[in-house]
């Protein structure tokens, strides 16, 4: 990196995230609009768990995986939303080097679980939709937990190797992240030491751990609708249908989060793309964990009922 020969390689041990700044200008609508934001998604997901954990009928794999999906989410959130609305509020935008490391860590780790998750859902629908008589066999209780608690693992494991890394790099400055939030772009453009080799380690691991799942998802679906429209009887389409669609609907959704992911990860550098990447962020930050749960109690009959009967429990003490 030639242009760092001259600068003074003075070691940071704290960081300031410049993102952040760029919505000061509308600090209490970005404040107020996050909060809600905020809320929402906690209460939603929470209540995701809430009701699969305690309703016997939503004790089925496709509920499990989509409570830990939710539970995934609760913690995704948390690990961003928090720290720009205390920065929002007192207009404190430094964070230390290690918090840093770690909010990146957290954030990351958690990214590879949900992508891992989201592949494992579209397996479950794949086999309950193309091979229907080997369901219950397949999909056992054991599998289902192996395959969660794998993509739980596969995250935290693939982006300790990753950490292992970004704590060899010395940051030297300046000492501003153009983000946000400590993510993996903005943090190898400050560092001074070994960043290409960093940056072909991320380049690997996003296509290993992001673009494999994906691509992995996306056959599945690909197997689904061909399975569904090649069912004769309009009924039986139908029906094959409703019991994906709303699985489909969230990995439509899901579909733009990881068109953004890859967006952000695997271009070029750019100005525009630079300015392009803040807004896309903020979207695949804030909004996938917020409308996985709309999605699913709004469109979803048995997530609905079990919602009413919890109600209308509450309602009668
Ligand atoms: C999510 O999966 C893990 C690992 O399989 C399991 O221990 C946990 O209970 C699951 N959480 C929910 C809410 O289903």
């Amino acid at each position: 990196m030639a242009i760092r020969e001259g600068v003074n390689e003075t070691i940071l041990t704290e960081l300031i995230l410049q993102g952040i700044r760029d919505f000061q200008d509308l600090q209490i609508l970005f404040f107020l609009l996050l909060l809600v934001i905020y809320i929402l998604t906690m209460t939603g997901n929470i209540l995701i768990v809430g009701l699969v954990v305690s309703y016997g009928k939503l004790h089925t794999p496709m509920y499990f995986f989509l409570a830990n999906l939710s539970c995934v989410e609760t913690f995704y959130t948390s690990t961003i939303l928090p720290k720009i609305l205390i920065s929002l509020l007192t207009g404190d935008l430094s964070i230390s080097v290690c918090g840093c490391i770690a909010q990146f860590y957290f954030f990351s780790s958690l990214v590879v679980a949900e992508c891992g998750l989201l592949a494992m859902m579209s397996y479950d629908r794949y086999i309950a939709i193309c091979k229907p008589l080997h369901y219950a066999n397949l999909m056992n209780d054991r599998l289902c937990f192996l395959m969660a608690a794998g993509s739980w693992i596969n995250g935290f494991l693939a982006m300790s190797v990753m950490i292992y890394l970004m704590t060899r790099l010395t940051f030297c400055g300046p000492n501003e992240i153009e983000h946000f939030f400590c993510d993996f772009t903005p943090m190898a453009r400050i560092s001074c030491s070994e960043s290409e080799k960093f940056e072909l380690m991320g380049f690997i691991f996003s296509t290993i751990f992001i673009l494999f799942p994906f691509l992995l998802t996306l056959t599945s679906y690909t197997l689904i609708i061909i399975a569904i429209l090649r069912i004769q009887s309009t009924t039986g389409r139908q029906k094959a249908f409703s019991t994906c669609s709303s699985h489909l609907a969230v990995v439509t959704i899901y579909f733009a989060f990881y068109g953004t992911l890859i967006i952000v990860y695997l271009t070029p550098r750019t100005k525009t793309m630079r300015d392009l990447n803040k807004v896309f962020s903020l979207l695949y930050t804030v909004l996938p964990p917020l409308i996985n749960p709309i999605v699913y109690s709004l469109r979803n009959k048995v997530v609905k009922d079990a919602l009413m009967k919890v109600i209308s429990k509450i309602v009668k003490g």
